[in-house]
């Protein structure tokens, strides 16, 4: 069970606990206080529906249980000897039940629904890099460990989890701005002359422009318009320098690093994790984030090898393998 759950559920029992500790000590007579007993009684409506938006419908029929226990113990220890009374007492208990199973019902549908949409989201985004992929080899794997290795960076950061997940999303779209760099570029297997370059080096605002249109995706904007910066401002295409660069691209600059780093290139073989990692110590400062670089150093080399397993291409010499 994570933290914030837990939180709530400390919440939940310190709020029905109080409630019933004032419900059980406000005496039922004079009137006056007859009136502060059945407001205090109505509150034990509030955990079961708090309940069902934190925990769904079987957290809620819990806390309904619970409330109602509390209530029935109440009503033997304070036995109303009016029939009306006792009605309206079951009439009560009948209602925490309602308060508690149509929320419960209702938060849980949504939660199903939401599921959907951003399994839907997620797969949409997928077939857009797997549209690069067709064209430019590999990049499909490449972004997607990019993807998973900055969300583990951002995680140990201390990024919350909603940031995280978008900036994951600008990881995962880094280089869709390549779509509009022609293939005699993109595929040219030499070396690019100064104005291919320059053709080159509009991917990231490309990108952004694509991406920035997405309202869920204004975060993984600013990751794929910044990815080129370098932390010393030699970067393109704005040479932004330090903190100025949106902390997502200063942490997928060392995931992308590594990535480049531990995976085979035509060019070049993979290195090891431990030489990778020297790598990135001597790039801190000048292309990388100190601070995300000795974040990055206390990761366990295990949780990277794990991710670098998942999206392995069975084709490569890559050192994980
Ligand atoms: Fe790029």
């Amino acid at each position: 069970m994570d933290r914030n759950a837990k939180r709530k559920i400390i919440i939940l029992v310190l709020l029905t606990g109080i409630i019933a500790l004032f419900h059980y000590l406000t005496p039922t007579e004079p009137h006056d206080y007859h009136k502060i007993h059945i407001v205090l009684r109505k509150l034990y409506f509030l955990p079961p529906v708090m309940a069902a938006a934190w925990f769904g419908l079987r957290g809620a029929c819990f806390t309904a249980l619970a409330v109602s226990l509390l209530f029935i113990l109440h009503a033997f220890l304070d036995w109303p000897g009016n029939y009306m009374e006792q009605a309206n007492q079951v009439g009560e208990l009948a209602g925490f039940w309602l308060a508690a199973v149509i929320p419960g019902w209702l938060f849980d549908r949504q939660r199903s629904l939401l599921r959907e949409l951003a399994n839907a989201n997620e797969e949409t985004l997928l077939g857009l890099v797997s549209a690069l992929d067709l064209r430019e080899r590999n990049t499909r794997l490449h972004s997607q460990r990019v993807r998973e290795y900055t969300e583990l960076l951002a995680k140990r950061y201390g990024v919350d989890e909603k940031m995280r997940r978008e900036i994951g999303f600008g990881a995962l779209l880094h280089d869709v701005g390549k779509i509009a760099v022609p293939d005699s570029i993109l595929l040219k297997p030499d070396k690019l002359t100064d104005e291919e370059w320059q053709e080159m080096r509009k991917h990231p605002a490309a990108g952004y422009r694509i991406v920035q249109r997405i309202s869920f995706l204004k975060e993984a904007a600013e990751v794929v318009h910044a990815h080129h910066e370098r932390y010393d401002g030699t970067g393109y295409p704005r040479g932004l320098k330090g903190d100025a660069i949106p902390l997502g691209a200063r942490l997928f600059m060392v995931a992308d690093v590594y990535d480049a780093l531990t995976s085979q290139r035509p060019y070049k073989p993979a290195l090891a994790h431990e030489d990778a990692a020297t790598e990135i110590q001597k790039q801190k400062g000048t292309q990388l984030d100190p601070e995300v670089v000795t974040t990055f150093m206390a990761i366990e080399p295990a949780e990277l090898l794990q991710i670098a397993e998942r999206y392995h291409d069975a084709n490569s010499k890559d050192n994980f393998r």
